[in-house]
């Protein structure tokens, strides 16, 4: 008797699970793809290693050579015990039909956007009406003056980063990794740029109060427990959530003082606008105050702000990371983007954003290193009703992307495909010769695709034409450690903080 309630039990999950993967089979169209334990968009997916069972978070990474040709088909799906069924799509033409398709019928979920919707809504997680009325605020604050004051701070911060660290009067500078500086500076020019607030390269606060670049950089890296911590584990003794929650308030607190301060001068300022910073932050205040009600409010201001720290932060410091890493395997690359630095910025002229046009091999570097380690990754989209695409370019092979599901574009694979970029593995910046900026693809594709990229290439371009002025870069390694092993070790990908990027890059920088 208790055997056979046992044994039905267990016959009747099994055609419930049986059912169940028929039927996201289905909703995948019969894709290709993972057939595995749990899909790699849900928390256990994320949480355990790649494996078989598991492809997780890093499969985009480890198996980029291999997967797509394995499955003969560079669009493909998981369907799993454990979460919704998933599309990948690793062909630059689909993802084009979604990235630049409908925009009434692509969004970002909900899920996919929990980590940028914490500090309110903003134009990274916003759609429809919503996102219009964001991004018509918001785009016209990218402009011109913006970038100028990235060169600028870009110029200034570098020299307080040589003075704080003591590298000024040093031949050579020997770092096991080279991350946290570029990281620490990626924060700066945000801050600066972003926020209008500047934070000295060295925090002598007394240790009392938590300084702003404190509260910043906790924010940052306590976000994914943030995420995670439910409100009343706040009330446990962890030090951890508690620091954590503090610099949270902090910052809110920080922002909301901001927000009024900027308004006051703005609202003095009848000279015009001469004496107002050309921050991301100044310039949306003044164009939301210009707007009225059909602006936007003082949280939403403060959620696009956190916006560009979360989307511009980790991002720049992770690419230029992979940039020197990659410089200092390839010398060639090296030698030629020198020549181009002292030629356009001869007897130490500092550059400043009308050098721009003509440092273009030192930004080819940037972005053949943001090619090969694409910090924005994968780009989530549903859709709001059926809609038919595509996977090949003769409109033959069209499936049907259900709204049930998530189609995920995989620019690790895209940056990857050797039809795009043949011997993808190889470090070859001519590749950028010539691209417009329009057309780099690494930012992402259609009307969402990146609004900070020029903001991103300045800080790349000006930062590293003053590092490779002063500098000779090469691989510090280790006892007996070949080039090859170095490059082995150091130039894998993976999830550092919030984005993809380079594993700690050990340098040794030597005086020219
Ligand atoms: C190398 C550095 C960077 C990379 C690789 C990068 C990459 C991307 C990508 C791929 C997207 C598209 C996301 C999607 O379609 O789902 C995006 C969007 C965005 N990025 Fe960047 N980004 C970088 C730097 C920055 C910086 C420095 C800022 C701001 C200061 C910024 C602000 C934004 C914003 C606001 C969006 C959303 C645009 C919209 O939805 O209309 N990014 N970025
Ligand atoms: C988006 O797709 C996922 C399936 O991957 C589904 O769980 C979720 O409900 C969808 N979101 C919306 C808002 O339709």
């Amino acid at each position: 008797m208790e055997t056979s309630t046992v044994l039905t039990a267990c016959v009747l999950l099994a055609v419930a699970l049986v059912l169940r993967i028929l039927s996201s089979l289905k909703r995948v169209n019969y894709l290709p793809g993972f057939r595995c334990a749990f899909s790699p968009n849900s928390l256990w997916g994320v949480i355990l290693p790649t494996s078989y069972l598991n492809p997780g978070l890093n499969w985009y990474w480890e198996w980029r050579s291999s997967v797509y040709e394995y499955y003969g088909s560079r669009t493909i799906s998981s369907v799993s015990l454990f979460g919704n069924p998933v599309i990948f799509t690793a062909s630059a033409y689909v993802a084009k039909q979604v990235l630049s398709g409908n925009h009434a019928k692509f969004f970002k979920s909900e899920e996919s956007q929990a980590g940028t919707r914490l500090w309110g809504e903003n134009i990274i997680a916003s759609n429809f009406d919503v996102y219009k009325r964001h991004r018509r605020i918001v785009g016209p604050a990218f402009s011109g003056p913006t970038y100028a004051l990235v060169a600028q701070e870009t110029v200034r911060l570098y020299s307080e980063m040589m003075d704080g660290e003591h590298w000024s009067q040093k031949k050579q500078i020997k770092v096991d990794s080279m991350n946290k500086y570029l990281s620490k500076f990626a924060l700066g020019i945000i801050s600066r740029c972003g926020f209008g607030l500047s934070f000295p390269w060295i925090d002598n606060s007394d240790g009392h109060e938590m300084s702003f670049e404190k509260a910043l950089t906790l924010v940052t890296e306590g976000f994914i427990l943030r995420l995670a911590a439910p409100r009343w584990a706040y009330m446990l003794p962890i030090k951890r959530l508690q620091e954590v929650d503090e610099a949270y308030n902090k910052l809110a607190l920080e922002m909301r003082k901001l927000v009024a301060s900027r308004k006051t001068e703005l609202a003095s300022d009848t000279a015009g606008s001469s004496s107002i910073g050309n921050d991301l932050f100044t310039r949306l205040v003044s164009a939301a105050e210009a707007e009225g009600k059909n602006g936007l409010n003082d949280d939403e201001l403060i959620g696009n702000v956190f916006s560009f720290m979360f989307a511009g932060h980790e991002t720049t410091g992770h690419t230029l990371s992979a940039t020197l890493a990659l410089l200092a395997l390839h010398q060639d690359e090296q030698e030629k983007a020198l020549q181009q630095i002292q030629e356009v910025l001869p007897n130490g002229r500092v550059p400043t954003l009308d050098d721009f046009p003509n440092l273009d091999k030192v930004a080819a570097c940037f972005e053949e290193a943001a090619r090969l380690f694409p910090a924005g990754f994968i780009l989530h989209r549903n859709a709001t009703e059926p809609i038919m695409l595509h996977l090949s370019e003769d409109g033959s092979r069209p499936f049907v992307l259900s709204p049930e599901v998530t189609i995920v574009t995989d620019m690790i694979g895209i940056h990857h495909d050797p039809e795009l970029f043949p011997d993808p593995e190889r470090f070859d910046p001519s590749r950028w010769y010539g691209v417009q900026e329009s057309d780099i693809s690494f930012f992402g594709y259609g009307p969402r695709a990146c609004l900070g990229r020029k903001f991103a290439l300045t800080e790349g371009v000006c930062v590293l034409s003053l590092l490779l002025r002063d500098w000779k870069i090469d691989p510090n390694l280790r006892d007996g450690e070949t080039k090859d092993e170095w490059r082995e070790r150091v130039l894998q990908g993976g999830m550092v903080g919030l984005a993809f990027g380079v594993r700690e890059v050990p340098l040794i920088l030597t005086r020219r």
